[in-house]
């Protein structure tokens, strides 16, 4: 038996890496495909949650880094640059420091978690904080990529979804075929975009029989694919996926379309609960962009499109602690006692 070795060597046939290109990995992927009870309880439908908040960085983004970061050190890239609402930047900040490169990052002032901050600070990425959207850094980002020796790390480089499709393969290589259903929260659209990559990759070799119908979620506020229009001012709580003119938005479009799914939006409550739900009824703590999905699949169980019966995989792309603040304003203060068990007892109300 030997351990799992990243998605880079598990999966290198799929990937565009040759023999010669320097292989930069945390050993990231090979996240569970946990079954989640009450939401198969509730929906008559058999659910997984895909835990990606349990990659290096905490989220999905490490499978797309370790493939645009080892190409780029093989292109003799020395800095990277990517604009995030948060995840990126920490991923990008840890694969370099790995790769021994300089990092730089532009993220939308006050809009993206703690957690996400201080992974950036903390590997030493040079990070700005701009007086804009997301949607304005990836701007400027693409801008001095093109102007100046500093290799962009965002989804639009291609690399990015080649090593994000790896987790439809995970799914796939788990339950022996492809699912009904997958769901996905949406924001810049690259995931989406990837894990279709991927459905179809294993169909078209024989790996898979069928592929599943997307499902993708924005936030209601934040939903240009649903409405059809770019959002010049997205707003929603799940600052993740506060994206208002998604760089993947044609690819995504085409995932829905190619695969018989949809995208449509999820409120700001919905997303609220389904994060409450994962927390307190699966034991899966996850970061509020992350619950779209699950809001997601509830909303689709609502409006009858999934079938009792069909196999869901629910994307949760992000780790609850990413964003402590979130998590303890929703919950109740906790209780402070003196060292006496008595008083700990009469707090628990044992007695
Ligand atoms: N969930 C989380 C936790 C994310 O961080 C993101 C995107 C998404 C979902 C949406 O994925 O953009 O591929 O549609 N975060 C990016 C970032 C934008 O900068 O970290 P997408």
């Amino acid at each position: 038996a030997r351990g799992w070795r990243g998605v880079i060597e598990e999966y290198r046939d799929r990937l565009p890496v040759t023999a010669k290109t320097p292989v930069v990995t945390l050993l990231e992927g090979g996240t569970p495909l946990l079954p989640a009870p009450r939401l198969s309880q509730l929906t008559g439908c058999e659910v997984y949650l895909k835990v990606e908040g349990l990659n290096p960085t905490g989220s999905f983004k490490d499978r797309g880094m370790t493939v645009a970061i080892s190409k780029a050190v093989e292109a003799g890239a020395k800095a990277v640059i990517c604009a995030s609402t948060g995840n990126t930047s920490a991923s990008a900040a840890a694969y370099a420091v790995r790769a021994g490169l300089t990092c730089a990052v532009l993220v939308p002032r006050g809009k993206i978690a703690m957690g996400k901050l201080a992974q950036a600070l903390v590997h030493g990425a040079k990070l700005l904080q701009v007086n804009g959207s997301f949607d304005d850094c990836l701007e400027m980002t693409r801008k001095l990529s093109a102007d100046y020796p500093i290799a962009l790390v965002n989804s639009v480089n291609p690399d990015r979804l080649q090593g994000q499709k790896t987790a439809a393969f995970e799914i796939v290589d788990v339950l022996g075929d492809a699912p009904d259903v997958h769901c996905l929260p949406v924001g810049n659209a690259g995931n989406i975009s990837a894990y279709w990559m991927g459905y179809k990759e294993y169909r078209e070799d024989g790996v898979a029989t069928r592929t599943p119908r997307m499902l993708g979620f924005q936030a209601s506020g934040a939903a240009p694919i649903v409405t059809g229009a770019p959002v010049p001012h997205p707003h929603t709580i799940a600052t993740a996926i506060r994206i208002g003119n998604p760089a993947s938005w044609k690819l995504a479009e085409a995932a829905r379309d190619e695969s018989g799914g949809d995208i449509q939006s999820v409120t700001d409550r919905q997303i609220a609960a389904a994060y409450k739900l994962l927390a307190q009824e699966e034991g899966v703590f996850v970061e509020l962009a992350s619950a779209a999905s699950v809001a997601g699949l509830l909303q689709a169980h609502e409006r009858g499109l999934v079938r009792r019966g069909e196999r869901v995989v629910c994307t949760v792309t992000g780790n609850g602690l990413k964003d402590p603040d979130w998590a303890i304003a929703g919950a109740p203060a906790p209780i402070t006692i003196p060292v006496d068990a008595q008083a700990a007892a009469a707090a628990l109300e044992l007695a």
